[in-house]
């Protein structure tokens, strides 16, 4: 295909935007997250980074804790808002009006109304250039008791979650796979043969639609700026 070749920039995506809440129940504040993911299973742990003009990162440094939370559809506005105003002159807890939780591992509060609270504490902190990434320990996960079946299997699909995507928020769509997938998929042709769906595919369902195009600079631009 053809390429154009951009400077290095902060395109990973999607990304969950996360709300994350930091300080304590009586301190409370939420801050959008959209640099955030996993960086190991055992001992399960976690990132979030933060610049340190940000309100919350005050509040990370003396308290050490927080918890991510994943957003559904509907906490679309809250998300944005949370990432658009300080805490050091808004109660976004109010604002939006969200409902602080005891958690159960963290001196901060889960978000009631979340689907998935992640429960962490800061390992370590260690400065990346515009950001600080708090390194934390996922102490403890909890999850709305409607997104189990009877089975207890969990399932985040029904939670409707969004999606961060280059200065831009998404509804997730439909599933097409599940971990491992494709090595059932192959166990007909056995190792020899290819995995390659994607040629298949007409190249028109990668294209952008006409009009979005000439965005595609000033887009680039805004993306970076989180
Ligand atoms: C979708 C989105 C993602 C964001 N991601 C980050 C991030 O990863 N790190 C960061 O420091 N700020 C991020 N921000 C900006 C902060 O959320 C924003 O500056 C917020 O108002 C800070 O709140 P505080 O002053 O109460 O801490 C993001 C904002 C949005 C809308």
């Amino acid at each position: 295909m053809a390429r154009r070749t951009l400077k290095g920039g902060a395109m990973l995506a999607p990304l969950p935007p996360a709300l994350v809440s930091v300080g304590t129940e009586e301190r409370a504040n939420l801050i959008t997250i959209g640099w955030t993911g996993i960086t190991a299973t055992i001992p399960p742990s976690t990132y979030i980074s933060v610049r340190p003009e940000r309100f919350s990162h005050r509040l990370l440094m003396e308290n050490g804790e927080f918890v991510i939370h994943l957003a559904s559809e509907d906490l679309a506005p809250a998300v944005d808002f949370c990432g658009m105003y300080t805490g050091e002159k808004v109660d976004k807890f109010e604002k939006c009006a969200l409902t602080k939780a005891k958690s159960t591992y963290v001196s901060c509060p889960t978000v009631e109304e979340c689907p998935v609270a992640i429960e962490c504490r800061v390992r370590e902190v260690k400065n990346m250039g515009s950001h600080d990434v708090f390194f934390a320990d996922i102490l403890g996960v909890s999850v709305d008791e409607k997104l189990f079946d009877e089975n207890g299997k969990i399932h985040l699909e029904w939670a409707h979650l969004i999606a961060y995507m280059h200065g831009e928020y998404f509804a997730l769509g439909k599933k097409i796979g599940k971990f491992g997938y494709s090595a059932t998929k192959s166990e007909k042709g056995g190792v020899k043969g290819k995995v390659a769906s994607h040629k298949t595919k007409k190249p028109s369902s990668r294209s952008a639609p006409e009009k979005t195009l000439s965005k595609t600079k000033k887009a680039h631009r805004k993306g970076e700026r989180k």
